[in-house]
């Protein structure tokens, strides 16, 4: 039977050890505070950030935020970023990606006080990380480090695909996950969209993450018994017999992995819950609380 990973479970359980740690804050007279930064209307990033906002709003964590409309220059974005940089009662700043096409995004995240930079974006923060000397890890590669622990999936020895080589995601798990420490010590594949043959690298993997972008795109034609799947994709597919006319699906075809699988994330209930909340233990961070 494939057991189904509880991320709801598991970032109920980070949440507790947040709270501690708000508490310890407060009694040193500081509210921890996120600024977000979300440009235009995008659908899935409005509903992003609500999320982001209800979970601040929970726990007590202060927000901020500006929504300019779309046709926002470089330099207005930067004028709004650089408020935030000196403002004392922000600790964290989210420039919600994507970022319209007008703007250079590189540029625009490089403006973000590294200390500040709670998504952990800032080329500061991505060198820090990579060469393992702290620096603040991005939200979901860290949820996804935090799944597989807690779930008694240490990924130390293993053989690891992950399918999807993004700045948010791929990259540095790619990263973390071959590190020499908790978390880490893994033997990782990075697949693409230039990898020819995925099956020959899937069908060999004990955990595989997939963070691509597009359904079906692992089968149970393409996985070995009792793999680990890391299901990272939020793919919007109509369903009329929901409210919102849409439903939320993976990457991965749960049905047809869900034969061979021993685990797997949901989508949603999975990887979805720890992004969120490792984002607040970066704002708590930046605040100056401090986690083992
Ligand atoms: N867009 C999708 N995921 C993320 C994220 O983790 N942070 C930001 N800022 N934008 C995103």
């Amino acid at each position: 039977m494939i057991k189904i990973i509880n991320g709801r479970e598991i970032a109920k359980d980070i949440r507790s050890e947040i709270e501690i740690e708000i508490l310890n804050l407060k009694n040193r007279n500081i509210i921890p505070g996120l600024a977000v930064i979300l440009v235009g209307d995008d659908p899935a990033s409005n509903t992003y950030v609500r999320m982001k906002q209800k979970m601040c709003a929970e726990l007590g964590i202060r927000t901020k935020d500006a929504r300019p409309n779309s046709n926002i220059s470089q330099e207005e974005l930067h004028a709004l970023i650089e408020e935030y940089n000196s403002d004392n009662e922000i600790h964290g700043i989210l420039v919600q990606l994507p970022l319209p096409d007008q703007i250079d995004e590189n540029l625009a995240l490089s403006k973000v006080l590294p200390e500040k930079d709670v998504d952990g974006f800032h080329p500061a923060n991505v060198g820090k990380v990579t060469l393992g000397e702290g620096g603040y890890v991005p939200a979901t590669p860290a949820g996804i480090i935090e799944i597989l622990l807690r779930s008694g999936n240490d990924p130390a020895g293993k053989n690891i695909v992950i399918i999807g080589r993004s700045r948010i995601v791929g990259r540095p798990l790619l990263n973390l996950l071959t590190q020499k420490r908790k978390g880490g010590n893994a033997t990782v594949t990075m697949c693409h969209t230039s990898t020819k043959d995925l099956s020959f690298h899937t069908s060999k993997s004990d955990i595989i993450i997939v963070a691509a972008g597009t359904t079906n795109i692992l089968d149970a034609s393409m996985i070995k018994e009792g793999v680990v799947i890391i299901d990272v994709g939020t793919n919007r597919v109509e369903d009329s017999s929901k409210k919102s006319g849409y439903k939320l699906i993976g990457d991965v075809n749960f049905d047809s992995v869900a034969e061979k699988a021993s685990a797997i994330t949901p989508v949603p209930g999975g990887v979805g819950p720890l992004t969120i909340i490792m984002l607040m233990k970066n704002c708590v961070i930046a605040a100056g609380g401090s986690f083992k």
